[in-house]
């Protein structure tokens, strides 16, 4: 008979990579983003960039919102937000969504272009595709307490 021990030791390896590879996708979303650090650069150039787009900042509300909630203040809310949701330690002590945002008269329109800046930020730091799918279905959940017009 052949010898087995060469077919074993690729099963072995084989099962072995399969295990790791499975509790990998089972830490949560949290440390799969680096945790706080990897949440908090992510969130700084991801705001940078809703602070300068024109399409923004041509609703007068949005503008208005920006003074009476300086973009420190905006990244760092974000921040304990993410990290709350995706499994990490933070408690987020900011507004609720609807709170937040109602008086922003925010469009359909204005969402989408949201959402390109956030992916602009997520690729920058190299988030892999499945983290960045699953980041936008938690985030996505919010969309009818921010979104008031078509
Ligand atoms: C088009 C999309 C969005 C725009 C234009 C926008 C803009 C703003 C502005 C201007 C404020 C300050 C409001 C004020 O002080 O009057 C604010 C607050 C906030 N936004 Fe957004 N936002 C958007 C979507 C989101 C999303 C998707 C999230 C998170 C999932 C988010 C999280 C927050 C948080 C945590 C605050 C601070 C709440 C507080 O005051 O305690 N925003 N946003």
């Amino acid at each position: 008979m052949k010898n087995p021990l060469p077919t074993l030791a690729i099963a072995i390896a084989l099962a072995l990579t399969g295990a790791s590879l499975s509790a990998e996708a089972q830490k949560p979303l949290y440390e799969r983003l680096g945790g706080l650090k990897g949440i908090t650069v992510v969130v700084d150039d991801f705001i940078d960039r809703l602070l300068v787009n024109k399409t923004l900042n041509q609703n007068a509300a949005i503008n208005a919102g920006r003074k009476s909630s300086p973009a420190p203040y905006l990244k760092f809310q974000v921040s304990q937000l993410v990290c709350g949701v995706t499994g990490g330690p933070c408690k987020y002590t900011g507004l609720a969504m609807k709170e937040s945002h109602a008086h922003l008269n925010i469009s359909e329109k204005e969402w989408g272009v949201m959402a390109g800046e956030f992916k602009k930020s997520l690729d920058k730091f190299k988030v892999p595709a499945a983290e960045q799918k699953e980041l936008f279905e938690i985030v996505g959940k919010t969309k009818a307490d921010i979104v008031t017009r078509p």
